[in-house]
């Protein structure tokens, strides 16, 4: 069963109350509980995890190295400051998809940069809260199509392969 984490940054926990007119209506359980069904449909197992802190999401990403198959993050404010994420995101070496509810490009200058996009699959901008639920069926699709195991244990059976 393949196995996705979804991470969501700060302040995402005030979806639902947290300037509407921008992000929408949908409080994050409900973004969680479409995911959570789609996951089901999909056959994919999800761990859903949000955090206000950095540290805790570098922590996170870190774990997905040896548990999952791919990663889906928004990592809200932290896109455009955080090379820890980044860097974590780099060295885990599954794949990532980006997800904004907003479409950054259109809104402030200092938002349009993204040092995820880099080190990512593929990014989803602006669809609101369908950008999750593509997220899901795109690297659903991509891991379908692709080697589907974490990546330590392909790096197991790399050096399994040399000895
Ligand atoms: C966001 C866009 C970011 O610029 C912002 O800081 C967020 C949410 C989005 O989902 O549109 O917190 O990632």
């Amino acid at each position: 069963m393949l196995r996705v984490l979804v991470l969501h940054g700060p302040n995402l926990n005030m979806l639902g109350a947290r300037e509407t007119s921008i992000y929408g209506s949908a409080t994050l359980d409900a973004i969680d509980t479409s995911l959570k069904k789609l996951g089901e449909d999909l056959g994919v197992t999800l761990d859903i995890r949000q955090s206000n802190l950095e540290g805790e999401l570098v922590t996170w990403i870190q774990e997905a190295r040896s548990d999952y198959h791919g990663i889906i993050i928004n990592p809200a404010a932290y896109t455009h400051t955080s090379i820890a994420i980044r860097d974590a995101l780099a060295a885990v070496n599954v794949p990532v998809i980006e997800v904004h509810l907003s479409n950054i490009h259109r809104r402030e200058e200092f938002r349009r940069h993204s040092y995820v996009s880099g080190v990512a699959l593929g990014l989803i901008t602006g669809f609101g809260p369908t950008g999750y639920l593509l997220a899901l069926r795109g690297l659903h699709e991509y891991l379908g199509s692709h080697e589907s195991k974490p990546a330590s244990h392909r790096l197991n059976r790399t050096r399994a392969r040399k000895r």
